[in-house]
């Protein structure tokens, strides 16, 4: 699986019957294999783009879409497939198998209801999206099968199952070429539908899981460990390669997200941010396709501004990024700690993380006053512990006590301090635990504890494509330096708790400029500014499915949306975290990525002038709209031009003069 790649000379892979271009860099063998002028013969569908001259085919209105007279012909299709070496799939959603007609299979179906999700199915079917409602879902497994149907939805009509880059430029360059949708999907783990979408071709990263350890790797101003590491390596088994190398690498939280793909892409907050910051202040250089179907080296000196770009400026935008050299770092310790309190000496639904969970006393507020007084306590001791390297993950859940009925509040916090023993970790918050202690929320402090191996649990299992819904804020550092700034801000927290249908998450790191350290230092990189001043990643879930109802839907967004404008007024110049956010959050250009939005649009248009590369709010975006059934925004649909003068315009709610906001409620 995860394989321990030694590099394998090119007249080593000549012997093995591969074509090499010798004397173009790049990390692993599968990178060698590329494409040449001399495969494109007659074909001119895979024929490699202009940037200088553009195209012919994106002057079209549309994408193309299955149907359409110039939607590729079945011979077209396999003839690609040849080219391919036959990697090209033609997926249905795993759902068919419940829905009455050629496809069903009870059997099948009944191992995706009781069995799929606590296994691998979803993380390596080639289709799949983690948030259901971004493919429309138009293909849900049921138990009997009914008159319902099932479509294709926003799932890829065909998807390149990529093992050589040659694939990868193939895939572009017939997108490109043909006028079809591109799609770029590593894990599907995107919450706003940005690897999906109908009518497309897409790009399966998932099985380009390379790595090699460096002992020692000079680039630049920096000199130290990396990894050279395939962009399909999933985080638990970076994890496994932390173990096996001796190593430490800044990766994703949850053990299936792509570290390398998206996550780096859009930033990347983790445990180690306030130490080492984000996934984004890692790489040295990127290995990438770009819309011209060309494989160029991203890196301080080669393509800087494309190497700026790929760094927090998002996913599926600039080009497929193949693999990448990772900064790495000693094996570190990192010790948890947690504390926990409440409202009422009720049992409340327990969140939090999974593994490795310190013993939890429980704290009793006796007051709901004192309860915020010592949620507040705790919010502004998260400025000494990042500011000690640590990242704390909290949680605000309203419950009932199914006993007396009372609704009641718990808190929970659990902390990472990479680099402290446990008995530092324990001292460290014991003036925490004296100053709750001091308003009447008498705990224990917990003994930390401290595994060798951190992180999660060293297999890739269970994931699921859920249905939950969320809106976000980036809380800056210097609201924590004027106390009625402070207090403001944590009363509006409060408000969004109380308010009885939401569960807050707040991420409380600290990745500064200091600690992303070169090639940040030297060329800097596009992570959101308000990220990398922000002392809280404010997290707002509704857990609540509201199935298909559009007018729920809408109603329960634009409630949240109004709680969101709570934080907002406290962070007027502070945005959200482009992979963690709504996609309809207002003035998305500004949010998720601030003062760099009009260098990156600008690198957009060098390198993609015919628009490729398209996702939801994702820098040049704005151009384009999915035509889609549903009353909110899916990838259900085909991929237009915005007609000039502002799109459909059919758009109601929202437009509350906060600049340009999606008008996605047909
Ligand atoms: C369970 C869970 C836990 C999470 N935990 C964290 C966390 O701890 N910290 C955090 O910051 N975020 C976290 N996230 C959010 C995460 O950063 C995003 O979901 C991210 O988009 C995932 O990237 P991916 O490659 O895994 O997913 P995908 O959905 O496959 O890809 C995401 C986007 O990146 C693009 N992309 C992927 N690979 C490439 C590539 N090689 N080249 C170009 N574009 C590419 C895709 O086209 C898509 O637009 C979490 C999400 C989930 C569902
Ligand atoms: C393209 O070239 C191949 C051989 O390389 C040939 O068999 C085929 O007929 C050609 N097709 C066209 C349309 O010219
Ligand atoms: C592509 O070719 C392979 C090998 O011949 C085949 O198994 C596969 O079904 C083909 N894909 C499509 C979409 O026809
Ligand atoms: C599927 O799950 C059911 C119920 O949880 C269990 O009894 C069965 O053994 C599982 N089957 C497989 C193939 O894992
Ligand atoms: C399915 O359709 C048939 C024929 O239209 C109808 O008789 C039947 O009641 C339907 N079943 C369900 C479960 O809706
Ligand atoms: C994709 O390719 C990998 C590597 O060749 C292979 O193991 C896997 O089975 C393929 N997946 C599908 C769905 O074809
Ligand atoms: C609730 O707690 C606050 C803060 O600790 C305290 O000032 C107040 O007296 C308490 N109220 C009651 C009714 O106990
Ligand atoms: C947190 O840090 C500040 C400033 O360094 C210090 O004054 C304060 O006592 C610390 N708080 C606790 C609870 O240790
Ligand atoms: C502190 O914040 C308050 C509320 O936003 C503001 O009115 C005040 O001017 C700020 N004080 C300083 C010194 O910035
Ligand atoms: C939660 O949401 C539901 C449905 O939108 C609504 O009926 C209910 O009043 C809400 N509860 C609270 C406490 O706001």
């Amino acid at each position: 699986m995860v394989a321990a790649m030694q590099i394998i000379s090119p007249s080593s892979l000549v012997l093995l019957g591969l074509v090499v271009s010798i004397g173009n860099c790049h990390n692993f063998p599968f990178e060698g294999v590329q494409l040449q002028d001399s495969d494109i013969g007659n074909f001119s569908a895979i024929d490699f783009g202009d940037a200088a001259t553009g195209s012919g085919a994106h002057q079209q209105s549309c994408k193309t879409f299955p149907g359409d007279t110039t939607w590729p012909r079945p011979d077209e299709w396999a003839r690609l497939n040849a080219t391919l070496s036959g990697a090209l799939l033609k997926p249905l959603p795993p759902g068919a198998v419940c829905f009455l007609g050629p496809n069903y299979d009870l059997g099948k179906c009944d191992f995706l209801l009781k069995n799929a999700s606590s296994g691998r199915f979803y993380v390596n079917d080639p289709v799949t999206v983690m948030t259901q409602w971004t493919q429309g879902q138009t293909c849900v497994p049921v138990a009997n099968p009914t008159n319902g149907t099932c479509t294709q939805g926003g799932f890829p009509e065909y998807v390149v199952n990529v093992t050589t880059v040659k694939q990868v430029q193939l895939a572009v360059n017939f997108a490109r070429n043909k006028n079809i949708r591109l799609v770029i999907k590593n894990t599907g783990h995107d919450f706003n539908g940005r690897s999906a979408g109908a009518g497309s071709l897409s790009i399966w990263t998932h099985h380009l899981k390379d790595f090699e350890y460096l002992a020692e790797y000079n680039a630049g101003d920096y000199s130290g460990r990396a990894g050279r590491v395939g962009v399909g390596v999933e985080t638990w088994e970076a994890y496994k390669l932390m173990d096996q190398y001796d190593m430490t690498m800044v990766v994703a939280g949850a053990g299936t997200v792509g570290t390398f793909g998206g996550w780096m892409a859009g930033g990347g907050h983790s445990v180690l941010s306030s130490a080492y910051g984000f996934g984004a202040d890692q790489p040295l250089s990127l290995e990438v396709v770009t819309a011209d179907g060309r494989f160029v080296t991203a890196s301080p000196t080669s393509h800087p501004d494309l190497f700026f770009a790929l760094r927090g400026g998002g996913g599926s935008t600039f080009g497929v990024v193949t693999s990448m050299i990772y900064k790495a770092y000693p094996r570190i310790r990192v010790t948890n700690t947690e504390l926990s309190f409440q409202t009422l000496e009720a049992a409340p639904p327990r969140l939090g993380f999974i593994g490795n969970r310190p013993p939890n006393p429980l704290g009793f507020a006796t007051n709901i006053t004192k309860f915020w007084e010592g949620v507040d306590i705790y919010w502004a001791f998260t400025k000494n512990f990042t500011a000690a390297g640590g990242a704390g993950y909290s949680f605000l859940t309203p419950f009932v006590d199914p006993v007396s009925k009372k609704a009641g509040m718990n808190f929970l916090m659990t902390v990472r301090m990479p680099n402290m023993l446990p008995d530092e970790v324990f001292a460290f918050y014991q003036p925490l635990f004296d100053s709750l202690a001091a308003i009447g929320i008498p705990m224990q402090n917990p003994e930390p504890v401290s595994p060798i191996n951190w992180g999660p649990p060293r297999s890739g299992d269970g994931q699921k494509p859920g249905t939950t819904r969320f809106s976000t804020r980036l809380l800056p550092a210097t609201n924590w330096n004027n106390r009625t700034l402070f207090l403001e801000t944590t009363k509006a927290i409060r408000a969004i708790a109380e308010s009885g249908n939401y569960t807050f998450h707040g991420v409380s790191i600290q990745p500064n400029e200091e600690t992303a350290r070169y090639p940040y230092s030297a060329v800097g990189n596009a992570v959101n500014p308000a990220f990398r001043h922000a002392i809280m990643h404010a997290d707002v879930f509704d857990y609540t499915d509201y199935g298909k109802d559009e007018a729920k839907i809408e109603a329960a967004h634009e409630k949240l949306d109004g709680y969101i404008d709570g934080l907002r007024a406290v962070s007027p110049q502070s945005g959200a975290y482009l992979n963690e956010a709504d996609m309809l959050e207002p003035n998305w250009q500004q949010a998720f990525f601030g003062s760099n939005y009009p260098r990156l649009a600008s690198i957009k248009k060098a390198y993609d002038p015919w628009g490729v590369f398209w996702a939801e709010t994702t820098v040049g975006s704005e151009a384009w709209e999915v035509q889609n059934p549903e009353g909110w925004p899916t990838q259900n649909g085909r991929l237009c031009k915005v007609s000039p003068g502002g799109g459909k315009g059919k758009g109601k709610g929202k437009g509350k003069g906060k600049g340009p906001t999606r008008k996605r409620w047909n």
